[in-house]
């Protein structure tokens, strides 16, 4: 059994992002427990700010989730959305690229829900965060093609545009799956094109419950571990690297 958390950042209900995560609810219900975040119905607030935690004072956002996980007031939405990300063996993310990362309320809900002093903390962090033996898998929508937004591609790599999302939960702890990717997801095909951008699309959801059953399968989106890097945090000189994002000097 696994316990599943899908969240997903789409003001559209009708979307294919909205469309894509209701068929991973559906199918984690098969699998476990299933919570669920629909950010946008939810009226998520992404901002985070003092007024917020009743704070009065200089706002340093760390120390004060920090603060209030402790004493056990963190605002009520923050609550609950800790609630289901402790509960969950696996975090699934839908969303659609938007100016080449995601969109502003998943970055919000990130800043605020994976809470410091909670999910981490400076001595827990990375290969000893929190979050140690759960598992994130971002389900991801583009305008552009694959080719687009390829290694070479005029978008820019869709690789290196999730990789800070990827690293905020490595940060935690998680274990980040090999992203899912659906691309040409958008309003201007030519009406001669639509039976098969509903096809394509249609396989998508249809193929979203033995996509999550197999997980267990798909490939984990390698980074360095802890002992890859020296005292002052630096990768060292024989370390394998994984990305631009981290690299030799
Ligand atoms: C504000 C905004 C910015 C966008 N930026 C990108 C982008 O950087 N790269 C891309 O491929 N598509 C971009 N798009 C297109 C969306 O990714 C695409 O329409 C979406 O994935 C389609 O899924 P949906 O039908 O669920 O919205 C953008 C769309 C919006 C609204």
């Amino acid at each position: 059994m696994t316990a599943t958390l899908v969240v997903w950042a789409h003001p559209e209900p009708g979307s294919f992002t909205a469309a894509w995560a209701r068929r991973s609810v559906e199918a984690a219900a098969r699998m476990g427990a299933v919570a669920t975040s629909d950010l946008y119905a939810m009226r998520f607030d992404p901002a985070e700010r003092a007024e917020l935690y009743g704070h009065t004072g200089p706002f340093d956002a760390l120390k004060v989730q920090e603060a209030a996980a402790a004493a056990g007031r963190l605002p009520p939405d923050l609550s609950a959305e800790l609630a289901k990300i402790r509960a969950a063996d696996l975090v699934v993310l839908h969303f659609p690229i938007w100016w080449f990362g995601p969109p502003a309320m998943l970055k919000g809900w990130v800043d605020r829900a994976l809470v410091h002093g909670a999910l981490h903390r400076v001595e827990e962090r990375f290969d000893a965060g929190p979050c140690r033996g759960k598992r994130v898998l971002f389900c991801v929508s583009t305008g552009c093609t694959a080719a687009e937004c390829g290694p070479d591609g005029r978008e820019g790599d869709l690789a290196l545009q999730l990789w800070p999302l990827a690293h905020a939960f490595r940060y935690c702890g998680f274990e980040v799956l090999e992203p899912v990717r659906v691309h040409e997801v958008h309003g201007y095909h030519e009406a001669e094109a639509l039976p098969a951008v509903e096809t394509r699309l249609g396989a998508v959801l249809d193929g979203q419950a033995d996509l999550l059953a197999g997980l267990d399968a798909r490939a984990v989106w390698a980074s360095n571990p802890g002992t890859d890097f020296d005292s002052e945090g630096r990768l060292r000189p024989e370390a394998a690297e994984f990305s631009p994002f981290i690299r030799h000097a």
